[in-house]
């Protein structure tokens, strides 16, 4: 609440500074203070910096289609029924620069204007030369001139739907688009309501793996760039070709696949880069991911995107890009852990900025190694209807008011989590002098669940030797001695139910007796937070 009243005045300051304009106010100072977002790095660990402060993204992204004036009103009431604190959502290159170089930011101006309006910090999505590996949001003077702004030629000598990454012209008219769009939020948004920018949208292409056109074939047939050749890279790539040579010499049968990633990347780049040098906010760019447990061909997936397999390539295209982000819609624990774990990374901070809503179990993991998560398609008519959000809301609305604190305890390192497995057996988290123990199940004394779904969770947060905070939904939490308590009898010295509020933490009540014997305290359905301290005997 704090920050959110710090941000509050911020707001109302430069909306004052704008119609004080040239006063030179207080206010107006303020508004220009507001310290730019920025990622930063520690031991591996990753913060989204906000007013100079670690900030956990709860957000949501809106469907393609609600940029517009009559959607955005159900955009907000979902986004405030969710208790979110951050809306994703695009803006169309198509409607940004309806003719060659007249430009029209009416509706960047107006999502500034209702977030504001709505105590909510926005991601905007530059949907632009590629939305999900096509190019439909291309000005229509650029699709009416399909010669120079070309897309990619299969093997067989046909266009397929999708951007050539070799295509100047288009590079060069992103490029000036995005950053006339960053200009103009530099000048629009000193408060910065604007915490980051997705560039592109799953670029990349489906049905080719790359552009095979004449220019191309020129373009591949050239050595491998001296960036991808540095032996770090090219260990990563678990490359075993020549050192240098062709990109058919070095990468041998995944040359065509990562020729594709190098150009879709540092086409990406371009453009990332012009907009950077006007306004250097954090950017990322989103991927649609290949199947990590599968042995997938590339043209089995987008080809081109930032895949787990192409990471290093695109670290070193793309250095404006501060991060690389899994859309997870792909399903099944093990697979959804191996992707958060194939992207957070000491080089690239996780954040997920699309999943299904249904995908809730992960929030907890997502929140331990990283920056924010987002439902996407929050106000799609049917998930409203059929309350689908609910799962994520219930979360949000107990996570919002300590977002802070726990974007600040992941950076630190202090969050451990786990989720219930298939056969919803128990889990144990490592506290250092105590080992948690975290049983699944309908009720406080681990009812069997044969049959019934593994959807529970559990998040512990080290705050002291023997303090902890523990988060979750349909779990029991115990405790045993580890390390110097090893063996030794123990019991609760308080275990205190509550919640947070203006940035503390607030008991509702003492847990006792049939709250915490047996087994240990329980948590239902509705997530609820335990300040939980231990004392061994
Ligand atoms: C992933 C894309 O990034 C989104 O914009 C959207 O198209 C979803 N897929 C599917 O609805």
């Amino acid at each position: 609440m704090k920050h959110r009243m710090n941000y509050f005045m911020q707001t109302l300051c430069a909306a004052l500074a704008l119609s004080l304009a040239g006063t030179g106010t207080l206010c107006a100072q303020q508004a220009a203070e507001a310290e730019m977002p920025r990622l930063v790095e520690k031991d591996g660990r990753h913060a989204l910096l906000v007013d100079g402060e670690p900030f956990l993204i709860l957000g949501g992204q809106s469907s393609n289609s609600s940029t517009w004036p009559k959607m955005l009103p159900g955009v907000w009431q979902v986004m405030e029924s969710m208790h979110a604190n951050t809306l994703e959502i695009p803006i169309y290159w198509e409607q940004v620069e309806p003719q060659e170089g007249q430009y029209d930011f009416s509706m960047v101006q107006m999502v500034l204007d209702q977030a504001r309006q709505h105590d909510m910090r926005l991601v905007l999505l530059w949907f632009a030369t590629w939305k999900n590996g096509s190019n439909h949001y291309m000005p229509q003077w650029m699709k009416q001139d399909a010669k120079k702004y070309f897309n990619i030629m299969a093997k067989d000598g046909t266009y397929v739907d999708s951007p050539s990454p070799h295509c100047r012209a288009a590079m060069e008219a992103d490029a000036r688009a995005f950053a006339k769009f960053m200009g103009y939020l530099k000048e629009a948004d000193p408060q910065h309501t604007v915490i980051m920018v997705q560039v592109q949208n799953e670029p990349g292409s489906w049905y080719s793996v790359r552009d095979y056109s004449r220019e191309a074939e020129k373009l591949f047939r050239q050595p491998v760039p001296e960036a991808l050749l540095k032996p770090d890279v090219l260990k990563q790539l678990g490359t075993t070709g020549k050192p240098q040579g062709t990109w058919s010499e070095v990468f041998g049968e995944h040359a065509d696949e990562y020729f594709h990633a190098w150009h879709v990347a540092s086409y990406i780049e371009h453009v990332a880069a012009a907009g950077k040098a006007v306004n250097p906010l954090p950017m990322y760019v989103n991927v649609a991911l290949r199947d990590p447990l599968a042995n997938l061909k590339p043209n089995q997936y987008e080809s081109g995107g930032a895949t787990d397999n192409v990471i290093p390539i695109w670290k070193a295209a793309a250095p404006s890009i501060g991060l690389l982000a899994p859309d997870i819609y792909l399903t099944g624990d093990e697979r959804v852990l191996k992707i958060i774990g194939l992207y957070a990374r000491p080089d690239n901070a996780l954040m997920v900025p699309e999943t299904g809503t249904g995908h809730v179990k992960y929030l907890y993991e997502v929140i331990k190694q990283g920056i924010g998560y987002a439902p996407f398609g929050v106000d799609a008519a049917q998930k409203v209807e059929q309350g689908l959000n609910n799962p994520t809301a219930a979360e949000y609305k107990l996570l919002a008011p300590m977002a802070r604190q726990l974007a600040r305890w992941a950076f630190e390192g202090r969050i451990q989590s786990v989720i219930e497995p298939a056969d919803h057996s128990a889990q144990t988290i490592d506290l250092g002098q105590w080992e948690a123990v975290i049983t699944f199940g309908s009720g406080r004394r681990n009812e069997a669940k044969a049959g019934g779904p593994a959807d529970g969770k559990a998040m512990v947060i080290i705050l002291g030797e023997n303090e902890f905070m523990a988060v979750g939904t349909g779990c029991c939490f115990t405790f045993r001695g580890k390390g110097k308590n090893e063996g030794k009898p123990w019991q609760y010295l308080t275990v205190e139910e509550g919640c947070y509020e203006d940035g503390e933490f607030r008991m509702t009540r003492l847990l006792n007796g049939d709250q915490t014997d047996w087994g240990g305290p329980y948590i239902g359905r509705t997530p609820s937070l335990l300040r939980i301290r231990l004392v061994a005997r």
